[in-house]
């Protein structure tokens, strides 16, 4: 019988900053092929910590990770460098585009080498997001929700098993972040693994399971039921039909 591996696994983690800050407390979190994760909790509960050590862009002071079986361990920044190109999408708030580059040598640029096939593989990233069509521009000539996009197809372009995303939304407008979730839903009926850092309930309760951080640990690990999906969308069509009594 083969035993499913966890596509990511956090064991007792914990990480201290100079100074004394706990950012993370004894962190344990199992997340399995396919699932969608978001991680909600207040700022400076420790989110983009853990995002940052799933990504290997930092180090736990204590504890372990695995990623897709593979204890991390012992990765230096070239292991990590190599197993995030291979492996892990990433996508942040702040989009991080090149000023210089249009759309598609944004998103080339997440590959090794420039060459063809490599344009061809953006290019489908592109399409993938709805981007084809501005390719050629550069990013001062989209919008933030179109450079969101960008973002998306860069993280996207080694069809990597994981994807990781802090505040994808944080930026945008609902329109935007309407499209963003449409993009989550299609990966994630791919079967690909979304772990999506949020403030905003509509997001988080879009994905199946939510993680709770508070002062660095994990305060709730919930899976959501259509209940409470449902009671999410009632509370904030109720909060919309507040706020627009309260400007007429
Ligand atoms: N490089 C750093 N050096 C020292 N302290 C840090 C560093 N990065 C984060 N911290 C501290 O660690 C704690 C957790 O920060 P983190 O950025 O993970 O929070 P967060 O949950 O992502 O918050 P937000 O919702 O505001 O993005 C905070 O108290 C923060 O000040
Ligand atoms: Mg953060």
């Amino acid at each position: 019988m083969r035993v499913a591996t966890q596509a990511i696994s956090v064991q007792s983690v914990s990480k201290v900053y100079p100074g004394g800050v706990h950012a993370l407390d004894g962190v344990n979190i199992d997340v399995w092929p396919g699932e969608w994760v978001a991680i909600m909790g207040p700022s400076g509960s420790g989110k983009t910590t853990l995002l940052s050590i799933l990504n290997g862009l930092d180090k736990p002071t204590s504890g372990r990770i695995q990623m897709l079986g593979t204890d991390t361990h012992g990765f230096g920044p070239d292991d990590w460098a190599v197993f995030r190109r291979e492996n892990i999408g990433l996508v942040f708030q702040q989009f991080h585009l090149i000023p210089y580059l249009t759309a598609v040598e944004n998103v080339m640029l997440a590959q090794y080498y420039h060459s063809m096939p490599v344009r061809d593989q953006a290019m489908a990233a592109l399409e993938r997001v709805q981007l084809a069509g501005r390719a050629q521009h550069l990013p001062s000539q989209l919008s933030g929700g179109e450079q969101q996009r960008v973002c998306i197809a860069r993280a996207l372009i080694n069809d990597p098993e994981i994807v990781l995303a802090d505040e994808p939304t944080g930026n945008l407008d609902e329109e935007n972040e309407a499209r963003v979730l449409d993009i989550f839903r299609s990966l994630h009926g791919d079967g690909k693994t979304l772990v999506v850092v949020t403030h905003d309930p509509e997001i988080g309760y879009a994905g199946e399971r939510i993680i709770g951080l508070g002062h660095g640990k994990v305060l709730k690990d919930a899976r959501i039921t259509e209940g409470d999906r449902l009671a999410q969308v009632g509370a904030a069509t109720a909060a919309s039909a507040r706020s627009r009594a309260s400007t007429e």
